[in-house]
């Protein structure tokens, strides 16, 4: 038998080095030429009872002395460990290792407390795909996707994507012309690309104009996801947000024109915002802008954030415009793990043309092997992503991707119409756009969205309660978000549970106006013994949002 380094140090024998691949000494050493008797096991009294607590330098302190016999190795159960006995540690590494098994079981046990991510309804992110997919992402989760050189194929389906999703967004090239594009790690960070290609043009224009340029400003919507504003603040950008009113819970592209100056790097129109699914009028805004630019002479574009909408948009709405078929349109960003149907982690960003992104935002580097063009925030990341969208577009075509919407929207019909039949809920959400039902309760005087949003919790549903931005904050809604995997008997069963806990709200809130009539009742200050029953309710309820306002769970 091998003698390697391990067998001296400390818990040498121990399982859980033993059972790690790399690290064991299996592998560290030349593997034997000659085959020997293995030594016989060690005498039952050298090895350490399991509950010898350990600590640096105790050699024996990690042996396990059920695993010692074969016998026992076989009865040795996670469950009967101490690895399972001691408090996990949280702040700092642990001195010793533990069997893999071990660590499997404690984390899973530990990940079995999060949500269902099928229940989650907050999200519009994928949840589920085809287990051939799933094999494939597998297959490729060693592979880092910046090592072009090494991995081409990797490149080359990439390219492949970012080619489909242009020409899906109309992009004016021709049919067997390279796309300008790039797979991101989401929405997030094609936004923050797209925002800093439009700032450094605008920067250059300036600065050969002769005239500043350390103002810049961006005019969107107040319902911009957080990732506007993290770009505004990271960048360094002026964040114009057009208000909202009750009713209206878009960007009004006459608000926006206003707002454009000089300094303005572009306008952002949501397709399928985050609060309420809406499509933003992408062409009232171009028409107008192409106004506003010919009477000042600017010539500020337009980003189109289609986190959701672009991969449905192509599908159920294919007469509208909102993209590259309009001039001003000269970037677009699209989730490819949300309705492009793959697990979280990929994006991509499309740019009209070549002009519209600064050759100098582009690295390149060679020490991986050839050129390599690079424009993206981080430098290292995943490739399963990439090759499970490319999956997803060859797999569905046109067609699948068509029929899925269709069925997501279907969906969001029953819900919608299950709630309208509860008599309790006003419809916030249009019924097109991203397929989503966004609600809010009729009346909130005996409770609020955020105690229909926290009672569902107990049914496994994950469904967010959040007020609307500025100047609609006194608007509570409730959202689900319909995707893929959400099927017409979920969407009945949850219907049916939002019922549920009405009725318990309900019954909840009669009693505790029961309670309080008797207390009042049995005051003997006098002074509230007269208050009728319809007073001590608002009191109540008064007491109630108090206690709710501040809670609020936003949307992503
Ligand atoms: C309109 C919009 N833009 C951007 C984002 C950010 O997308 P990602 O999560 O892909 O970074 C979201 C996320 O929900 C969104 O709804």
């Amino acid at each position: 038998m091998v003698v390697s380094v391990a067998a001296t140090g400390p818990g040498a024998d121990a399982e859980p080095v033993r059972s790690t691949f790399f690290a064991s000494r299996y592998v560290c050493n030349a593997l034997p030429r000659i085959i020997r008797a293995p030594p016989p096991p060690p005498p039952p009294h050298e090895t350490e009872p399991a509950s010898v607590p350990h600590s640096r330098g105790h050699a024996a302190a990690m042996v396990l002395s059920h695993a010692s016999s074969s016998r026992d190795d076989a009865i040795a159960s996670t469950f009967a460990s101490r690895y399972v006995r001691e408090q996990l540690p949280r702040y700092r590494m642990p001195e010793r290792s533990i069997p893999r098994e071990a660590a499997y079981q404690i984390i899973n046990d530990e990940l079995m407390l999060d949500g269902n991510p099928r229940l989650n309804l907050a999200s519009f992110v994928t949840t589920w795909m085809e287990p051939e997919c799933d094999k494939l992402i597998m297959d490729s989760i060693n592979k880092n996707y910046v090592d072009m050189d090494e991995y081409p194929v990797t490149t080359e389906l990439q390219n492949r994507c970012v080619n489909m999703i242009a020409h899906l967004f109309n992009a004016p090239i021709q049919e067997d012309e390279t796309a300008i594009g790039v797979g991101t790690v989401g929405s997030s960070e094609a936004i923050m690309l797209a925002g800093l290609a439009f700032k450094r043009k605008w920067q250059n224009k300036r600065k050969e104009q002769g005239k500043p340029c350390d103002k810049p400003n961006i005019v969107t919507g107040a319902n911009v996801q957080v990732c506007w504003e993290k770009f505004a603040r990271y960048f360094e950008v002026e964040l114009k947000e057009v208000k909202l009113s009750e009713g209206y819970y878009v960007m009004d592209p006459e608000k926006a024109i206003e707002m454009v100056d000089e300094n303005t790097i572009c306008v952002a129109a949501i397709l399928g915002s985050t609060l309420t699914g809406e499509f933003e009028d992408v062409k009232k805004l171009n028409d107008l802008l192409v106004e506003k630019n010919k009477e000042t002479g600017w010539d500020v574009p337009i980003h189109v954030d289609a986190a959701s909408g672009g991969f449905i948009a192509p599908f159920l709405y294919p007469e509208l415009e909102w993209d590259f078929r309009l001039p001003l349109v000269k970037s677009i960003n699209v989730s490819g793990h949300k309705y492009g149907l793959v697990y979280a982690g990929v994006g991509w960003v499309i740019w009209r043309s070549k002009e519209d992104l600064p050759e100098e935002l582009i690295f390149h580097i060679n020490y991986l092997g050839t050129d390599q063009p690079t424009f993206t925030l981080n430098f290292s990341k995943g490739s399963s992503q990439i090759i499970a969208q490319y999956y997803q577009l060859i797999r569905l075509g046109f067609e699948g991707y068509k029929s899925i919407m269709e069925n997501c929207m279907e969906n969001t019909s029953i819900l919608r119409e299950g709630l309208t039949a509860t008599d309790r809920f006003e419809i916030v959400s249009k019924n097109s756009g991203v397929p989503l039902v966004a609600f809010s309760l009729k009346d909130s005087s005996a409770f609020t969205v955020f105690d229909v949003s926290d009672n569902l919790r107990r049914f496994g549903w994950i469904v967010p309660a959040y007020t609307m931005p500025p100047n609609a904050e006194h608007v509570a809604v409730l959202r689900v978000v319909v995707r893929e995997d959400f099927s017409r008997s979920l969407a009945e069963r949850l219907v049916s549970d939002i019922v549920k806990v009405l009725h318990e709200l309900d019954a909840r809130a009669a009693h505790a106006v029961k309670v309080a009539s008797v207390a009042v009742a049995q005051s003997d200050d006098g002074v509230v013994a007269g208050k009728s029953v319809m007073e001590i309710q608002r009191e109540i309820a008064t007491r109630w949002r108090k206690a709710v306002d501040k809670k609020k769970t936003g949307p992503c």
